[in-house]
């Protein structure tokens, strides 16, 4: 075998793209693995194919990277790669299609407000607000690693979120912000064979963990094993399988979850087909909780490639 691991991209999460493919790299060339780095911005995938590789490790973030884009072109090339397809991947990375899908069958996820550049008046943003309640949180839809979002707690900040959202987003979601536990859960494999990983409980201060907290401070705590009562862990496990299943995905996720205070209840808020593999991510942390090394986990997916 022959290894790209894809790294780096087009999207505002390239950093974040180049420290998971800089230590997938690294760890599958520590078991022995023929992988070399590859960065779709700066070559043409087609190299893939001239060059003889095998199989591509998608080490890629965001947009053209984990939204089907690559994923249809390694298709296309005929090489095989980690992850979910180009449905589930495209689906995933934009948060309104997957509380579209999961809604539709009955999986829980915060109330929203969906605007498209057409619709985003000065009057539809102003009435977010009294919608949602209080506090709310902006995004930009097809972002990851917290770019763009902001957390409006008086009605009169919802413009200035707005307009740092939509530099990254031509759409603009709004959610309800769900008060309580920040909680996010690994899944391996594919259909009736996929497994939830253990539940990471993230403690951030004054609940921030923001892009800078992600992935730059030792500020933000994380528990895994997560602390909930054991009930609790086992039906977030349940819920984000079924949200896995729901998309298509395959290989692995990530999702994130928020755990309502008052009555305990799980909301989903979104699904990360291609998880930061960082030195600070938690995909990793999960594993390395479930017994599964770093290195071990990298040659998993790797394994997993499919077309
Ligand atoms: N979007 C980042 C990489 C993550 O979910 O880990
Ligand atoms: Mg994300």
């Amino acid at each position: 075998a022959k290894v790209a691991v894809l790294m780096g991209g087009l999207s505002a999460e390239r950093d974040v793209s180049i420290m998971s493919g800089s230590g997938v790299l690294k760890a599958l060339q520590s078991k022995g693995v023929n992988a070399t780095a590859f960065d779709p911005a700066e070559r043409s995938l087609d190299d893939l194919k001239r060059e003889g590789y095998t199989h591509a490790f998608i080490a890629l973030h965001g947009r053209y990277g984990e939204d089907g884009a690559v994923q249809g072109a390694l298709e296309l090339l005929g090489i095989p790669y980690t992850g979910s397809g180009v449905m589930a991947s495209a689906m995933a990375m934009d948060k309104v299609m997957t509380k579209r899908v999961w809604s539709a069958v009955g999986l829980s996820t915060p109330g929203y407000v969906w605007l498209s550049p057409e619709d985003q008046t000065a009057d539809n943003i102003n009435a977010i607000p009294a919608k949602l309640g209080l506090p709310l949180i902006v995004k930009p839809p097809r972002e990851g690693s917290s770019i763009g979002m902001s957390k409006v707690t008086q009605a009169n900040e919802i413009k200035v979120a707005a307009e740092l959202a939509t530099k990254y987003d031509p759409d603009l979601l709004a959610e309800e912000f769900i008060t309580g536990e920040e909680l996010t859960c690994p899944i391996l494999g594919n259909g009736p064979n996929a497994r939830a990983l253990p539940v990471v409980r993230i403690a951030a201060p004054d609940g921030a963990y923001d892009y800078n907290n992600k992935y730059f401070t030792d500020d933000v705590k994380y528990h895994c094993p997560s602390g909930l009562p054991e009930a609790e862990e086992r039906e977030v496990q349940r819920l984000v399988v079924a949200a896995y299943r729901a998309l298509g995905c395959r290989g692995w996720g990530r999702t994130d979850i928020m755990l309502r205070a008052t009555d305990r209840k799980p909301f989903l808020l979104e699904m990360n087909t291609s998880p930061g593999m960082t030195s600070h991510s938690l995909v990793p942390m999960s594993a390395r909780a479930a017994g599964i090394s770093y290195e071990d986990l990298c040659l998993m997916l790797l394994e997993s490639a499919t077309l």
